[in-house]
């Protein structure tokens, strides 16, 4: 008996644009999809998206890589962005929505302004709803492809201080659920990747000794690398199990099922 474990992860031949892939999470998830062989839609704001495309450029000279700038708050420029893909024949067929509003920086419940809190949904629920619905409508068309929504355990757990952001994300797997119940049928497999602890640039600019608090909160101690969540992000939009479809898969190091650290005792 042969079981072929590789063929599966090859995206040669399909598009992917992943959201939010002028820094960070979904920069290293972008540069995982040239390695598999895809062609790759980055995106971002200008300045951010610049710099990515160079980086992606010198480290991949052969690949293909079209960057595309909008504001996912902005649905008219969501809508304008995919009319100019559609005629620049880079309709994909694997969407990542990783972009978000991070949430950060507003006050308590009680004092959010509807404002900010507006602000947060419009980018992480309704830009990750109309991406999603304008990709999924090309998928269907053409017979199949794969969503995956980058999710957070906020969408579960609540965080201090950002509402808005818990609400968001809790609002996209209701999304993931919605729309894979509505569509596997079609080929279109959407599942959501929930994440919890992730090193990103950010951690260098944290408190002296968040770091090591934080870390008693994970079963594991270690945060989820860019690369572990790269390559599981690879495995959801690959066609290596067909029925995995409205998944949460948590990548969270045990974060989710802790209810206290080791040396809180009981
Ligand atoms: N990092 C973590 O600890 C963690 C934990 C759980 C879940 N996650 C999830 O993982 C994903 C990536 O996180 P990250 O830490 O890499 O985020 P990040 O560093 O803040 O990057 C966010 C990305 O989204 C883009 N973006 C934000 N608002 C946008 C808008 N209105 N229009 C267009 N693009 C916009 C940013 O573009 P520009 O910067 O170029 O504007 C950037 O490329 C997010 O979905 C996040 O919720 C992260």
């Amino acid at each position: 008996m042969k079981i072929d474990t590789t063929a599966y992860l090859s995206f040669a031949g399909k598009t992917v644009l992943v959201t939010g892939s002028s820094r960070n999470l979904g920069l290293t998830i972008a540069a995982a999809f040239i390695e598999a062989g895809a062609r790759v839609i980055i995106h971002g704001s200008e300045a951010n998206l610049k710099t990515a495309h160079t980086q992606l450029q010198e480290a991949y000279p052969e690949a293909e890589i079209h960057p595309i700038s909008f504001d996912l708050g902005d649905p008219s420029a969501i809508d304008a962005a995919f009319d100019s893909l559609a005629s620049d024949g880079w309709m994909p067929d694997v969407l990542i929505n990783n972009a978000a509003h991070l949430g950060l920086g507003e006050s308590g419940f009680l004092e959010q302004s509807p404002e900010f809190f507006r602000e947060v949904l419009e980018v992480n629920v309704f830009g990750a709803f109309r991406c999603a619905q304008i990709v999924a409508q090309h998928l269907q068309a053409k017979g199949g492809g794969a969503i995956v929504n980058i999710s957070s355990l906020a969408g579960q757990q609540g965080i201090y201080g950002r509402s808005a952001y818990n609400v968001s994300k809790a609002a996209l797997d209701g999304m993931t659920r919605a729309m894979a119940q509505e569509l596997s049928g079609d080929g279109v497999r959407v599942n959501s990747l929930v994440l919890g602890y992730v090193w990103t640039e950010r951690w260098n600019h944290l408190a002296e000794g968040v770091e090591d608090q934080r870390r008693k909160n994970v079963p594991s101690a270690a945060p989820s690398s860019q690369e572990e969540i790269a390559r599981t992000t690879l495995f959801l939009a690959s066609e290596s199990a067909p029925t995995l479809v409205g998944a949460q898969v948590v990548l969270d190091g045990g974060m989710g099922i802790q209810q206290l650290p080791q040396d809180v005792g009981v």
